[in-house]
């Protein structure tokens, strides 16, 4: 995709200007031991059978109690899916495993030291080290169904252990990021309102093991300032019985996970029967204004729906080894790291570390080592590993059946890498379009029924049924050439059910901008809005453009334009301040960070740090901007408003077109020679 279409996704109704691609088709071999090999499963899945169409989905979970009501529509649009059924999402990733399956490895832990080795867990194991530590949260931390638990944790096999003890006892966690900084952690603490935090002390990056506790006093600091005061932090040591961080505990509030779990050795709890429509979890997301929202995910909806997409579209068998190198601290590790796979008795291997730490062979060995045969990533991370090692998958005796790719639009050119060096031309290739909120996929291709369309996501998910929109309303038939904002038709049971403690903005958000009929408890009036373009081809293919709002999509995260930039106002000197994004050729888009300064202020190298500085604190590094131009002035329409999109031709050297109606046309020229050069 060119930069010039990138920039005018923010406008509703896009020309497109690409040109088709060709198809590639899944091998006999995979389809012959494919799951999903029914091509009508979209009939049985067809709006005429919704919504009892999903039990199909919710028969792969183990229930108490079967459901009385599919759908509950009474609060529309906060939809209820399989009401009056009872569920325990421990019992089903774990207990349910053992008779057949517990011997088998359930976790393989790989650390980013190479001359560590990996850890496995079985399915014992991780039964037995489960109940131990929900054992410790429901007597030493005193938490119950219902209570929230914020998780600032890396990637290391402690993490989904302290999930699903959560999620045993119906605690709902919260995990954040473990490269997000302390006041985040702290922020969306006080959010969720939990009073209780779980750190680890240290992990691996780049060889190097960083202290991560010392971000759970700043976690603490900001909790008590925004009113929520934390009265345990929990620690796991990456090392038992070692202290691999120097940050001082705090008497009486501070505890070594290790130390407390031995009053719990060989502690059994039995995973607590809730309703289906209990939260499961929350996860923040962040949104073009105003602080992250909490979007919270059911037990039986969500685990169902994780299920189904990890059985069918990842085609995950029990015998598979899969491999998702995402973190678990983002939507795709708990759908496709933590629930999906382990729902399915899958062995489940996570990393650690940087994927191209020591070199950029690393994550090939890894998939030699332990046998890997489905691969799940992202476009970034394949851009990177094509642009350092882009002749280092042949050196590597491992073979994959099937690979992801999730999180941004992918260019042809680098899928067509992924296919045939990474997948060595033998492996399925899924485009996954989906959200935080969505819970699990919603476009892809069925890997053993469609041929695959490089920079394509594919078709809907059985039982998804997308629209696209013009701004005012109007359907975007297929075929017809022209974007507009991609909506979803039904909804579905991986949807998140609102946002925390805030029903109003998940609605404006979410569901107003196309609803029918505001008193309505018919779901047909309440479209999805997922604030993507789209591009409907005329083969049901669909391409995703990228948000229609000002979220920067970096590296497959998303970072809220606002929050950036209220971030950059903290810096004393800085008056005004617009984040565009900038094409990257590693993480697809980096933030270009453009400030005005107050008066009696001039510009400076220290400033330009500042602003730097105060992203990484407030946000975490994955934020850090490209570049910090300190400019005269903003470009300016005449009611005022910072026009982004001339910065943003600016920072991508594209046009900045006809800018003879803006208050202060005469700046634009100034910014583009400060930033061009010329
Ligand atoms: O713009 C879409 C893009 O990522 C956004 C969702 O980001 P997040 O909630 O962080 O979830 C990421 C993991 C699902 C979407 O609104 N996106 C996601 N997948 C794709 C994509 N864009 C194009 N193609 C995809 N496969």
């Amino acid at each position: 995709m060119s930069e010039k279409e990138i920039l005018e996704v923010s406008e509703a109704e896009i020309a497109v200007h690409w040109q088709e691609e060709e198809y590639f088709h899944p091998s006999t071999r995979f389809i012959a031991q494919a799951n999903m090999t029914d091509a009508g499963i979209f009939d049985r899945l067809s709006l005429d059978n919704f919504p009892e169409c999903f039990k199909e989905f919710a028969d792969l979970l183990s229930w108490y109690k079967y459901w009385d009501k599919t759908l509950d529509t009474s609060d529309a649009p906060c939809w209820k899916w399989f009401v009056g059924g009872k569920i325990n999402a421990s019992f089903n990733c774990i207990d349910r495993h053992l008779a057949k399956y517990k011997n088998k490895a359930a976790l393989i832990f790989v650390p980013e030291p190479e001359d560590e080795q990996h850890v496995v867990l079985t399915y014992q194991e991780l039964y037995v080290r489960v109940n131990e530590f929900a054992a410790l949260l429901r007597d030493f931390a005193g938490l119950k169904a219902g209570d929230r638990v914020t998780i600032h944790m890396p990637m290391v096999p402690e993490l989904p252990i302290t999930m699903l003890a959560c999620a045993r006892l119906g605690v709902i966690h919260s995990v954040v990021f473990g490269g997000f900084s302390g006041k985040a952690c702290g922020e969306r603490a006080a959010d969720s309102g939990s009073r209780v935090i779980i750190y680890m002390d240290a992990y691996y990056r780049n060889g190097k093991l960083l202290d991560h506790k010392q971000n759970a006093d700043i976690a603490c600091k900001v909790a008590k300032e925004e009113g929520q005061s934390i009265d345990k932090v929990l620690i796991w040591r990456r090392y038992p019985g070692n202290d691999s961080s120097d940050t001082p505990m705090v008497e009486g509030r501070d505890f070594f996970v290790d130390e407390v779990l031995k009053d719990y050795s060989g502690k059994r709890v039995a995973p607590v029967q809730l309703p289906a429509e209990a939260p499961l979890f929350l996860m923040y997301t962040s949104g073009t204004t105003g602080k992250p929202k909490g979007c919270q995910h059911s037990i039986g909806g969500y685990l169902a729906y994780a299920a189904w997409t990890s059985k069918y579209i990842q085609d995950i068998h029990p015998e598979d080894v899969y491999w998702c190198m995402a973190d678990i601290g983002w939507i795709t590790g708990h759908s496709y790291i933590v629930y999906g796979p382990l729902s399915l008795a899958a062995t489940t291997v996570m990393y650690e570390g940087v994927p191209t730490f020591p070199d950029p062979g690393r994550p090939w060995r890894i998939a030699e080592k332990l046998d890997v045969n489905i691969f799940h990533t992202a476009p970034t991370a394949i851009r990177m590993l094509r642009k350092v090692g882009p002749d280092e998958p042949p050196k590597y005796d491992y073979h994959f059946k099937h690979m992801t790719t999730v999180g941004e639009p992918i260019e042809p050119e680098v899928w067509r890498w992924y296919h045939k060096v990474v997948g060595k031309g033998e492996a399925v290739i899924v485009d996954t379009y989906w959200q935080t909120e969505t819970g699990g996929f919603l476009c892809s291709t069925m890997p053993a029924l469609h041929p695959m369309k490089p920079g394509s996501a594919g078709p809907a998910v059985p039982g998804i049924h997308p629209v696209i929109y013009d701004e005012d309303g109007n359907e975007i038939e297929a075929g017809a050439g022209k974007a507009g904002n991609i909506c979803i038709r039904n909804p579905w049971p991986g949807a998140f059910q609102t946002i925390w403690g805030d029903r109003d903005r998940y609605v404006s958000t979410y569901y107003e901008k196309y609803c029918k009929n505001k008193d309505s408890k018919n779901w047909r009036d309440w479209p999805y809005f997922t604030g993507d373009a789209a591009v409907h081809a005329e083969d049901g293919y669909y391409r995703i453009l990228g948000r229609i709002d000002d979220v920067i999509n970096v590296a497959g995260h998303r970072l809220g334009t606002k929050e950036l930039e209220s971030c950059c106002l903290t810096v004393e000197e800085v008056a005004e301040a617009s984040v565009v994004p900038v094409a990257d050729e590693i993480k697809g888009r980096v933030p270009d960070i453009y400030v005005s300064l107050k008066p009696g202020y001039k510009q400076s190298k220290e400033i330009e740090d500042k602003v730097v500085m105060s992203i990484e604190k407030t946000i975490g590094k994955i934020a850090r901007p490209k570049h910090v131009y300190i400019v005269p002035d903003m470009p300016k329409t005449r009611s005022g408003k910072i026009m982004r999109r001339v910065l943003a031709a600016i920072s991508n050297r594209t046009d900045v077109g006809d800018v003879t109606t803006l208050a202060n046309p005469e700046v634009v020229e100034e910014i583009r020679q400060m930033v061009q050069g010329d």
